[in-house]
């Protein structure tokens, strides 16, 4: 492993504009330097790299980093593929380090370890006997009558496996593997009677890992057989967990990024058709519904979701399984139906890149007007069916996080089914604070409501949907920007604002999983007396900490500007004081959990007085009352400390 110091000694002299100019053409602009952004398609540059604070940031599609991250995001290179690139290219000495691992951690990481190289090893098996043997030439035929060129063949390693009992086995073993490893992979299968290969005449498709390893094979039949199932996949084990990886991510994660579209399809031949077509921006789901894990594994390059599906039944739900689960991510899905007795790779081979595309622009549809028109023509004269789907509309509205968008669909619902939008309006409302009273964490419209209750009544839907997300982000903006600064807490102790915050937000918890890892970092620094200043996080080692500080720190203006438009209240005059800042900021996340805390009190007691008498647990309500009114003192004093704060000009 390389040494922290190492770590730290790459991160203080790699300069980004170095590293982000070998790959993009950057003009200087001011202090800044300015160039078209790598990550998306653009026309205007908007892509702003700044030496001074040695990060990047695009403000079109909102990436942004470091030299590090840059080399990972935009050249594909593991964390340690980047820093051993920059080490070379400043001439620092990598340090390694032997670390202490757990023993059970160690065996867990060396058998993923040997699995990767047992599958690497299959890979290249099944690879040369498509290529270089006779009996492999019926699989490369077959590759070549369904149209993949030796291009894409030799790019997505494609394979063949051999017909007898055990041909890879006795290779592997020949070749200094253990069984059992093999075993543990997946390649080859035990039975009473010795071992066996697990594929066998197979066309062989290997699933990689987005950062290109094989995780394990899909495998075709080559003839028809009604036995016999038509794919074969690899069983779950330590590396392959089917419901996490999207076939083909791997090779389609650059083209995803830069056209900020996902296309998603079902099978492993789509995938490789529209390749060789020249559309790279596809991923497959492998046959089965969509899950949370392959959603979020997409999110991480766009939101912009296109699923492309046969014309038949069986393709339209498939299409819709996992559908309302994208929506709830924030993402945008858009449905295309491809004509009957088509998939996309019959398509995309008939048409070209070109026309299939057309097809793709003209016919895809957004998954609520998709649904609209599809069941608009099934429920036509049956007033029941209509009303479930509606209902079913409805639900899957009322999963999408931002209330603007959400208001579209209802009016647009409205319109097409000519129903009153009131109507659909209050039942999407329904069901989220449904939501909101049931879950834990609750969706925020409602709670937002409360944050500005006094300042502003009305300010209701148009208010977004992630507060909690957006006050916490604000709060660790100031501990980035501020830290190290020192406020007088009273005329003679003066203390550095870090303390003063991490003070204040003692007991509460950052909820946004993204900001946890900092935030804990941060508050373990404050003991420490650490280095607590913006260059050290923004260049802190660890990437997922530098691209946190760097994105809070390139934000902060349009934080601060939202809060301003949204909330003037808050933000009494133009020039800013920082500790006006801070103070308010902790004062906005703590109202949020006041309130929070009160609704769900006032929503389990208004559950439990719903209740029969009889059955009305007399001990809880006290309980309840008492929580409720210590929570609304706490509300009052609150409120009374925090104008102090806020309106006293001479703070
Ligand atoms: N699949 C599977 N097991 C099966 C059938 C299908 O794992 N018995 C998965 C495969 O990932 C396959 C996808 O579901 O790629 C889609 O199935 P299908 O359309 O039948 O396969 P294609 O890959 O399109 O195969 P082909 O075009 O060769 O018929
Ligand atoms: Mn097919």
């Amino acid at each position: 492993m390389i040494s922290k110091f190492t770590i730290a000694k790459i991160m203080e002299d790699a300069r980004v504009e170095d590293v982000v100019g070998e790959y993009v053409v950057l003009k200087k602009r001011g202090s800044n330097l300015l160039g078209n952004c790598p990550f998306h398609n653009e026309k205007t540059p908007s892509f702003t790299v700044t030496p001074a604070k040695n990060f990047y940031k695009c403000f079109g599609c909102g990436k942004s980093g470091n030299a590090v991250t840059f080399l990972m995001d935009h050249a594909q290179m593991t964390y340690v593929e980047a820093l051993r690139h920059l080490a070379k290219k400043y001439n620092i000495e990598i340090e390694e380090i032997t670390t202490e691992v757990s023993n059970e951690e160690k065996e867990k990481q060396s058998l993923a370890e040997s699995i990767y190289i047992a599958n690497n090893a299959a890979q290249k098996f099944y690879s040369n006997f498509l290529l270089n043997t006779e009996e492999g030439g019926i699989g490369l035929a077959y590759f070549k009558e369904r149209g993949f060129d030796k291009a894409t063949i030799e790019k997505f390693q494609l394979g063949f496996s051999p017909d007898g009992q055990e041909v890879f086995t006795k290779y592997a073993i020949a070749n200094s593997f253990q069984k059992d490893i093999l075993i543990k992979a997946g390649l080859t299968s035990e039975k009473e009677y010795g071992t066996r290969d697990f594929f066998r005449n197979r066309a062989m498709f290997p699933i990689h890992s987005l950062t290109g390893k094989v995780l394990g094979f899909g495998a075709r039949i080559l003839k028809k057989d009604e036995k016999a199932p038509k794919y074969v996949n690899t069983a779950e084990n330590e590396v392959y967990h089917k419901s996490k990886v999207l076939y083909g991510a791997f090779f389609a994660k650059q083209a995803v990024r830069k056209m900020d579209e996902c296309y998603l399809v079902e099978g492993y031949t789509d995938v490789i058709s529209m390749h060789g077509a020249g559309i790279e921006n596809v991923m497959a789901s492998s046959g089965t519904a969509l899950t949370i894990d392959q959603i979020r594994l997409v999110k991480r390059m766009t939101n912009n979701i296109t699923m492309l599906y046969d014309g038949d039944a069986a393709g339209i739900k498939a299409a819709l399984r996992g559908t309302d689960m994208i929506l709830e991510e924030g993402m945008n899905v858009r449905i295309v139906m491809l004509p009957d007795q088509e998939d996309p790779d019959s398509f995309v081979s008939k048409k070209g890149a070109e026309g299939f595309l057309d097809f793709v622009k003209t016919n895809r549809k957004d998954l609520i007007l998709f649904k609209t028109s599809l069941f608009a023509k099934e429920a036509a004269g049956d007033p029941i069916k209509k009303s479930e789907l509606i209902k079913d509309i409805i639900t899957s509205i009322s999963k999408i996080p931002d209330p603007i968008q959400r208001s579209v669909y209802c009016k647009e619902l409205a319109g097409h089914f000519d129903m009153q939008e009131q109507i659909i309006t209050v039942e999407v409302n329904k069901i989220r604070r449904k939501k909101t009273d049931t879950t834990e964490t609750p969706n925020y419209t409602t709670d937002e409501k409360n944050v500005l209750e006094t300042e502003h009544q009305k300010q209701t839907e148009q208010a977004t949907s992630n507060t909690i997300e957006l006050l916490e982000r604000d709060v660790l903006r100031l501990f980035l920007e501020y830290g190290s600064w020192e406020i007088f807490v009273d005329e003679n102790t003066k203390i550095h604002a870090v303390n003063y915050l991490t003070d204040e937000l003692e007991g509460i918890e950052i909820s946004t999983p993204a900001l946890q890892k900092l935030y804990a970092l941060i508050v373990e620094n404050t003991g420490s007396n650490l280095i607590n200043n913006e260059s050290y996080y923004t260049t802190h080692p660890d990437p997922e900490i530098s691209t946190t500080a760097i994105q809070l720190l390139s934000s902060k203006y349009s934080i601060s500007e939202n809060w301003e438009k949204k909330f003037k209240i808050f933000v009494p005059e133009k020039k800013h004081i920082f500790i006006r800042d801070i103070e308010s900021a902790v004062i906005r996340l703590k109202q949020y959990h006041i309130f929070n805390q009160l609704k769900m009190i006032e929503a389990k007691l208004k559950a439990e007085q719903a209740k029969p008498e009889e059955e009305q647990n007399l001990e809880e309500i006290l309980k309840l009352l008492t929580a409720h009114s210590t929570i609304m003192k706490q509300k009052k004093d609150f409120a009374l400390a925090s104008k102090t704060v806020i309106y006293n000009p001479n703070t």
